[in-house]
């Protein structure tokens, strides 16, 4: 079967955006440096076969993410080719120097991305728990002032390798502060994928009691144990639309131990088509891609459904 059965369930919402991370998130943790003509034409495909967001790169530290380091050369690339298109893919931000080097090529959509625990902080952004959020409140002002919109990530929200349980009511106080410090959009990162979706919603709730509405909440789920579409399907159950996947399961941050693949696009989508819930996406095309993609780096796809419909 190339499509599943579809039963709608009136208890979800109709439509989910899907926000890609497999360019940034997917790439960043390569051993091998994608060429950033392959890079190009990764955004290019997932541009074209509907994903409305996508995540291209990242302005931070060349020495700390060297995967990455060819950021701005891939934005003029990428602005050669789709024009004024380019600008409006985000970026990862992590301070006043990266901003400007966002700024200079006249993006519009930064994220920035905090920690729910102090050993993950250090170990990102060299930074403590506390000390992150200096680094933001400049960097989401200015970039605000400039009258860009700004996403926040929460990192470590479902467990830290290094700190072990994380408190729900720690992680709902950083992403309370960076909403903040300004930012429209909160994505809560299970960064080494142990989060269950019991945990899931009881995050949810404790978000929602603090005023923090599932409007502006999204689930940024890391596949390691297995978890990332039973979580990510407590996270619709609970109202989010907003949801974040990275084409083919790429994806993981060099900085956390344990992190593996993102939630597989096509294995949300697969999801999303058979309850019925409009996202956009040409399921064949991102199955195309991640085939393409896996040639260029010498290894199968973790995907189920890229495994099911590539053969
Ligand atoms: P630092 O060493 O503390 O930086 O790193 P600094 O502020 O002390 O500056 C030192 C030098 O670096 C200065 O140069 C700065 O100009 C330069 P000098 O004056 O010595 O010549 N510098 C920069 N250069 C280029 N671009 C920049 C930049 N910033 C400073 N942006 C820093 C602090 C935050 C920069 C560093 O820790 C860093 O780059 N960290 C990024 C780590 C990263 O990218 N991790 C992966 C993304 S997060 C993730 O994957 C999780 C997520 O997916 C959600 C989830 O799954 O949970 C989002
Ligand atoms: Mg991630």
């Amino acid at each position: 079967m190339r499509s599943p059965h579809v039963v709608p369930d009136p208890s979800l919402p109709r439509r989910v955006t899907i926000y890609e991370v497999g360019p940034r998130d997917g790439l960043q943790n390569e051993e091998t440096v994608v060429p950033v003509e392959v890079k190009a034409e990764f955004v290019r495909r997932l541009l074209d076969a509907g994903l409305p967001v996508v995540e291209a790169t990242s302005f931070v530290h060349p020495a700390w993410v060297p995967q990455l380091a060819d950021a701005a050369e891939l934005l003029d690339v990428l602005a050669a080719d789709l024009g004024d298109r380019a600008r409006d893919l985000p970026v990862l931000v992590p301070n006043e120097r990266g901003l400007d080097r966002a700024l200079e090529k006249g993006m519009r959509h930064i994220a920035v991305f905090g920690s729910a625990t102090d050993t993950f902080a250090r170990r990102n952004l060299n930074r403590g728990l506390d000390e992150q959020f200096s680094m933001f409140a400049p960097t989401v002002a200015r970039a605000r002032e400039a009258g860009l919109d700004v996403r926040a990530y929460v990192s470590m929200c479902f467990g830290d390798p290094w700190e072990g349980e994380v408190p729900v009511d720690q992680v709902v106080g950083v992403g309370a502060r960076l909403l903040d410090l300004g930012a429209s959009q909160l994505s809560l990162g299970d960064t080494i994928g142990v989060g269950t979706p019991g945990h899931v919603t009881a995050l949810l709730d404790a978000f929602n009691a603090a005023g923090i509405g599932d409007d502006v909440l999204a689930l940024h789920a890391h596949d390691t144990y297995g978890q990332a579409l039973a979580n990510t399907h407590a996270a619709l159950r609970h109202g989010l639309t907003t949801i974040d996947a990275s084409t083919g399961g790429l994806g993981g941050c060099p900085y956390a131990k344990s992190a593996t693949g993102n939630l597989a696009t096509e294995d949300l989508v697969w999801m999303l088509d058979g309850l019925g819930i409009e996202h956009g996406v040409d399921l064949e095309q991102l199955v195309a891609t991640s085939l393409w993609m896996a040639g260029q780096l010498g290894r199968p796809s973790p995907s189920r459904v890229v495994k099911a419909l590539g053969g």
